[in-house]
């Protein structure tokens, strides 16, 4: 190969890349694994999503000094993020009157990271 031949060669891989650059983020944003929806939980009974809502109301107490007392969580969803976020709808006691509240909580078990991110309510 010459010289000339090299540089039409250089020419094309670099507008291959060009291309790919600006066609790659639009096909992981349609479809990409990373970037999930939120889905319905099953089963608002099973320990982990229980736990979770028993660590939201908790958190909420210390931060904004409250007293609920957790019951259960009365329906909630997750989405895939680094970890999972949960939002979910929560039953705790305002003393003695039950309300629904909505926390989202960010939750990343292998580094056993677990944030509240934001508890509404009551709704
Ligand atoms: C969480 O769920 C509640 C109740 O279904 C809903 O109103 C709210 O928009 C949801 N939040 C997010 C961030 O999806």
């Amino acid at each position: 190969m010459n010289h000339h031949h090299l540089s039409k060669m250089h020419k094309l891989f670099i507008t291959i890349l060009i291309i790919s650059l600006f066609c790659k983020p639009s096909a992981a944003l349609g479809e990409g694994t990373l970037s999930g929806g939120w889905k319905p939980i099953p089963d608002v009974t099973n320990p982990v999503v229980v736990g979770i809502g028993k660590f939201a109301v908790i958190e909420h107490n210390k931060v904004d000094h409250a007293s609920l007392k957790f019951t259960k969580v009365v329906k909630g969803e997750t989405q895939v993020v680094a970890g999972l976020n949960y939002n979910l709808t929560i039953t705790a006691a305002d003393g003695s009157v039950e309300k629904n509240y909505v926390a989202l909580v960010w939750d990343k078990p292998w580094e056993k990271f677990r944030r509240l991110v934001s508890f509404k309510g009551p709704v």
